[in-house]
This record gives structure tokens, sequence and C-alpha cells, in this order.
């Protein structure tokens, strides 16, 4: 029989809770809560004299989903915002160069006097809800607060409400994602980084667990059996139009250039995004299979009049209950000596 695992309640309630920010392990503590492809966690931390570099982990990459490392890059402006915040917390200001040397680094430089900013309070309760919405609208005036704080240099979102257009961007979503589903490298990457059950979460810290993503818990033999059952162009298809049809709206957001620069501006944008929609009640989750094939980012980018700017995130947003957090792994796993 399938052994029941450690309770994953008391293992997110310990994770998603406050720590110093005015301590190294504590600014990198909320770094790590950030969103990140997969739930890879590709990123290790470093401190330096002038603050923090944060540096990609190269082994945890997604070679098929992400081959130029896009997502990555991202992952690590969303963390970086997250530290940043966290810096504020403790009254520190911070200044991010992306340093592109090598695979690239982000330094972030912290010096004293800096002033919280009133993202820092949604960190602990933002995830990503991979469910069905209630199909209720966004007031307008949230919309132009989310608008406003997905602002960072280089990148920005672009809100999308009007029921025709998010067809139009379905439609994309789906094409994209049905190559994606019927690619066999696709699939068996995103197993890989399956977790069926809490003790499989919980042993690794990382990955993505069903329950978050509103699936049942199973032994991990029978989860994988099921997954190369069920995982079809088909029913994925029909989930995400659904769930697409149940929000509020798309938020896209989209950068200057095509660049790991400006893959972490984009990623950092994405990240004060979704920590303002969590501070208004406002739930997101991503659809980003049609920035991640590379044939309908063009379409994706010309649909929507983006010019030569590249689209990097798509996600929905509006109304629903939370749902089961995903984990990280400890600290002490992610900093570099
Ligand atoms: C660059 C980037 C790409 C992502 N792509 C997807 C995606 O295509 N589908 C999805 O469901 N979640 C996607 N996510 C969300 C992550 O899976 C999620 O952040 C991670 O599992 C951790 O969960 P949490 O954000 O709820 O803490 C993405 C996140 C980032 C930062």
């Amino acid at each position: 029989m399938w052994p029941r695992g450690p309770d994953h309640d008391a293992a997110s309630k310990a994770l998603w809770s406050p720590r110093d920010p005015a301590t190294f392990d504590g600014l990198v503590h909320y770094a790590t809560l950030a969103a990140n492809s997969h739930n890879a966690q590709a990123w290790r931390f470093r401190a330096t004299p002038q603050g923090v570099s944060i540096l990609p982990d190269m082994a945890r990459a997604l070679p098929v989903a992400d081959g130029d490392h896009h997502h990555l890059y991202a992952s690590l402006g969303c963390a970086a915002e997250n530290l940043m915040l966290a810096a504020g917390a403790a009254g520190r200001s911070s200044a991010l160069e992306f340093m592109a040397e090598g695979a690239g680094r982000i330094d972030i430089a912290l010096a004293d006097a800096g002033t919280a900013d009133p993202l820092f309070d949604a960190i602990l309760a933002r995830q990503c809800t991979r469910s069905d919405y209630d199909a209720s609208p966004v007031p307008v005036v949230d919309l132009a607060a989310l608008d406003a704080a997905a602002r960072v240099e280089g990148a920005e979102v672009m809100l999308i409400t009007d029921p025709a257009r998010i067809e139009q961007v379905l439609e994309l979503i789906l094409s994209a994602n049905a190559a994606q589903v019927s690619d066999p490298a696709f699939a068996a990457e995103l197993k890989s980084w399956l977790r069926f059950n809490a003790s499989a979460a919980i042993e690794t810290g990382d990955g993505l667990y069903s329950a978050s993503s509103g699936n049942p818990t199973l032994p991990t033999f029978l989860g994988r059996f099921m997954f190369d059952r069920f995982f079809t162009v088909r029913a994925e298809n029909d989930r995400y139009a659904r769930q697409l049809r149940s929000s509020a709206g798309l938020a896209i957001i989209h950068s200057e250039r095509d660049d790991p620069a400006h893959w972490v501006q984009a990623g950092r944008a994405c990240q004060r995004f979704a920590l303002q929609a969590t501070a208004l009640g406002i739930r997101h989750a991503h659809l980003n299979q049609p920035v991640e094939v590379e044939s309908t980012r063009p379409q994706l980018q010309s649909l929507l009049g983006l010019g030569e700017r590249r689209p990097d995130m798509v996600l929905r947003f509006g109304y629903a209950p939370p749902m089961p957090r995903s984990l990280r792994r400890p600290v002490a796993a992610v900093i570099e000596g």
C-alpha cells in the first residue's frame, strides 16, 4: 500500500512563514518563495561584500520546456524582486545589475536607508492558483493598480479583459499546448518534476505537487501510470479553455528586448504583478505555452501589436479560493560559500 506521507499542511505552514529580513538567510528565504518555472528552483545565492548575487543553477534547467533559459532567468528575476522587497522591509535600499559574463548572474547591492514596499506583505500569501475561477470581473481601479505595480525598467504588463480578445489568445494557447503535450520529450521532462503525493513533495522540496494543480494525490508509480494515460491534448486543452474562460482576464508580461537582462526584468514585473494581485485578493496562474513554443511566439507578438517587444509570460487572473501550497528546498541547500 501507499505509505501515508508526512503532513504537507504542516510543511507548507512552516515554510510560508516570516523570517528576519535583516539577515542574509532571511533575504534568501523570501527570495526562494518566488514563482519559478516548474518549481525547479534553478538558483543559487551568494553573500558578497556589496550584498547578494543570484546565480543560475544549470543542473536544474529545463532543456525541453525552456531550451533558451528564458524562464530560468525570468525565475531569477522573480527571486530578485522578492529579495529586494525583503531588503526594503529591513530598511535597506537595493540596486540590481545583471552581469552578462559566463552564465550570467544578478548582483544586488544593498545600502542603508531603504523604504518598505507594501508588496512585501503579500510574499507569504502569493501562490499560483491552477483552478477554475468564479468568472467575476476585476474592478477597473484594481486593474490600474496591477498595471502600475508591474512596471519596472524595460518590462511591463498588458492586461486583456475583452472576451473576444481573450478567445484569440486562447487559440494560440491551445495550439501551443497541443504541440507541447504531443512532444514525448516535453511530457517526460514535465513528468520528472511532478510530485504525485505529499511524501514526494516534502522529500524533494521542489517540483509540482499534484494537489497544487487540483489533481488527486497518488503513490508515485500510480501517478506516473495515470499521467501516461491521461496527459492528452484533448484533456489538457479542455482544462485550459475552461480555466481561462472562468478568469477575469489575461496579463501579458512583455519587455523591450529579447536578452537575459530583460528576461530578468520581465521576471521582476511578473512577480510584482503576482504580489499586487495577491494583495488585492486576486488569484493568478501561468499559461505560458504560446511564449514557450517558438512558432506561436511571433503570432502572439503580432496579435497583441507588440512590435519588437518580446512577450515574456502569459497569466490569467480572477477570483478563487486558495489551493494547497508548493514547497521549496531549505535555504541551506541554495547558498554558496
Ligand atoms: C518563468 C515562469 C514560468 C512559469 N510557467 C508556468 C507554466 O507554464 N504553467 C504553470 O502552471 N505554471 C508556471 N509557472 C508557475 C510555477 O510553476 C510556480 O511558480 C511554481 O510551481 C511554484 O509555485 P508557487 O508560485 O505557487 O509558489 C511559471 C513560473 C515562472 C516564474
